[in-house]
């Protein structure tokens, strides 16, 4: 069941990230929300592939549902004596859209592994099956997540949260902000502090677009406030998600959110992470091998908004140069806990072993 709704105009309807009909990709353009809401359809799997890279689709599980449904593309297209070395080919463009998000790489050996050793007619359909059952399981993941991270949540309390870990970001429902859905379908009373989250501004035009469409109250604030609002008093908790998860507990998420951590741990606020088990990698074993992406300085050098029609303005002088890595990585020992679907655990490198056992994926 698609559980969110967006108001569109007058109508009300329910959407996912993407989803995949027949041979074709659906998604939601984001790089056009809060502004104008327009779904794209994508009939190749290089289209999809190239809407991951320029972030037509982002978020670590949306990133996701989008690349399983673009490996199915890439079987689908296959004629049979070009199997299996075209699909694998195009897994290959597939995996090289984005380096830090694990779900990227955790929806394509999914579909690798189902269509290995397969004659293409069953490839076809073990590969279609597979990516819907994906898509099912970011919507149920996060569904969960909510469930078990609203436990977390006191009516009352004054949340913040960076960047977009959304229903837009995880194909449904979300990850740092599903508990605080599923708090507000409780009736408990929520404020969220969203940071804007420059270079791309996903916590000002997509967090707030989000939670605008669930009634939620909240302020957008600018990046560098988050310090003040904690010396106030003014925030009980931190909830953010993860684009890649190591083993012992290390986190990379949006650039920005390191500092938002290690400020939390300053002024004894409690920071938790919200992933489903998608984003670990369990074969990574610290923070410092995750690949970090390193995106366009002009993303720095310029800001998009609207102005009677989308526009897209310089800030900077013509000369300077910028630098723009997309993630950091936050060390676990500023991380109170990791909220996963199959419960809350510490960042550490045990309970991150019991949990993969839990779910039959043993660490090398
Ligand atoms: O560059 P983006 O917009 O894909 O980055 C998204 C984030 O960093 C999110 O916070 C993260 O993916 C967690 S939400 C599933």
């Amino acid at each position: 069941m698609i559980e969110l709704l967006v108001k569109v105009g007058n109508k009300r309807k329910w959407y996912t990230a993407s989803w995949l009909e027949g041979g074709t990709v659906r998604m939601i353009d984001q790089r056009l929300l809060p502004f104008k809401f327009k779904v794209v359809s994508l009939r190749k799997h290089y289209e999809t592939a190239e809407a991951i890279k320029n972030m037509t689709i982002r978020g670590a599980g949306s990133i996701g549902a989008a690349a399983a449904f673009a490996c199915a593309q890439a079987v689908l297209e296959c004629k049979s004596k070009e199997w299996p070395k075209k699909a694998l080919q195009s897994f290959d463009r597939i995996a090289n859209t984005r380096p830090t998000a694990r779900d990227l790489f955790f929806a394509i050996e999914r579909i690798r592994n189902v269509v290995e050793g397969k004659q293409l007619r069953e490839a076809k359909k073990a590969a279609l099956e597979e990516a819907q059952k994906i898509g099912k399981e970011y919507q149920e993941n996060g569904k969960r997540i909510g469930e078990l991270g609203s436990k977390l949540i006191k009516s009352g309390f004054r949340i913040l949260t960076h960047c977009n870990a959304g229903w837009l970001a995880l194909h449904d429902w979300g990850s740092a902000l599903a508990p605080i859905y599923f708090a507000k379908r409780l009736h408990r009373k929520v404020f969220v502090f969203v940071d804007e989250t420059r270079p791309r501004l996903q916590g000002a035009k997509l967090t707030a677009w989000e939670l605008a469409n669930e009634n939620i109250e909240h302020a957008i604030i600018a990046d560098n406030s988050a310090g003040f609002y904690m010396q106030n008093q003014s925030i009980d908790m931190c909830i953010v998600g993860a684009d890649r998860i190591a083993s012992n507990g290390d986190v990379a998420n949006k650039i920005g959110t390191y500092e938002k951590a290690v400020l939390a741990k300053e002024n004894g606020i409690a920071f938790y992470v919200a992933a489903p088990l998608s984003t670990f990698d369990f074969d990574c074993k610290s923070g410092r091998r995750i690949p970090i992406e390193e995106r366009s300085e002009q993303e720095v050098l310029y800001v998009s908004g609207y102005e009677k029609g989308l526009r897209k303005v310089r800030i900077a002088p013509k000369k300077s140069k910028a630098k723009n890595p997309a993630f950091d990585v936050t060390p676990a020992k500023y991380i109170k806990a990791l909220i996963t679907e199959h419960g809350i655990i510490k960042p550490k490198k045990s309970a991150i072993k019991k949990l993969a056992k839990k779910c039959k994926k043993v660490p090398k």
